[in-house]
């Protein structure tokens, strides 16, 4: 599988006691450093999947990296008794003997195993309420084949990696999106806000995770 370019991720303790990884040739982390699972949880648990209440959700994730939103997400689906079709999309998987070091494993070994051990480019069952697809893929080139419930929009930040900030991006995600769906990121800037507007969404700037001030839900409103 391709790797990230000229990188080599490091694993990072966060304020919470939980891993990150950092790529210092890029000073860019996978997570917050004010605590990975503490943000995970705020940014796409709390404020994105759990504000649908439907029998199946469907989610997509742009940007797969330690599985943190997955394992997460299947935790949640489980506790919520919903059934979740959960795609993320990855251009850089991580080696295994990184996964392999993560503290996640201990929120919950078993179902932590089972996301990474899911072949990727099947739909494969973790668990009776969780399947998964991890696709690897530049997620510019996705072809948006279903309809989502909830995106997790988890890339690089936008001074990082502009490119996969994009108006013609947050567009076909719109257009892939069902009624009610929210788009939930750490990233609350004005021209990450401004291109969601213009793609369709109602944008509301909600309190961040612990250390960030305010993060994004987008929401398609109507049909
Ligand atoms: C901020 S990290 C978040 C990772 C992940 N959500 C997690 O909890 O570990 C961004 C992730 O997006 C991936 N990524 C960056 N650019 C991408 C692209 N164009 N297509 C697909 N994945 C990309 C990176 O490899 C990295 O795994």
């Amino acid at each position: 599988m391709e790797k990230f370019p000229n990188i080599t991720p490091l694993l990072q303790v966060t304020a919470d006691g939980s891993h990150t990884i950092s790529l210092p040739e890029m000073d860019e982390h996978y997570h917050s450093i004010n605590g990975a699972i503490q943000e995970s949880q705020h940014v796409y648990i709390e404020a994105g999947f759990k504000q649908i209440r439907k029998p199946e959700i469907h989610v997509i994730e742009m940007g797969f990296g330690t599985g943190l939103n997955a394992l997460l997400t299947a935790i949640a689906s489980e506790t919520q008794e919903t059934k979740v079709i959960y795609t993320a999309l990855e251009k850089f998987p991580l080696p295994q003997e990184i996964i392999n070091r993560l503290n996640y494993s201990d929120i919950n070994p078993a179902l932590f195993h089972a996301v990474h051990q899911a072949e990727w480019g099947k739909v494969e069952p973790v668990a009776p309420s969780f399947y998964i697809e991890k696709i690897q893929i530049d997620f510019r080139a996705f072809d948006f084949r279903d309809k989502y419930d909830v995106v997790y929009y988890d890339a690089f930040a936008p001074g990082k990696q502009p490119e996969v900030w994009s108006q013609e991006l947050f567009n076909r995600i719109f257009a892939a999106m069902n009624t009610q769906g929210v788009v939930v990121t750490y990233c609350a800037s004005g021209g990450v806000r401004r291109m969601m507007r213009q793609a369709g969404f109602a944008v509301e700037r909600i309190a961040g995770a612990a250390g960030k001030r305010e993060m994004l839900r987008c929401r398609r409103l109507k049909p």
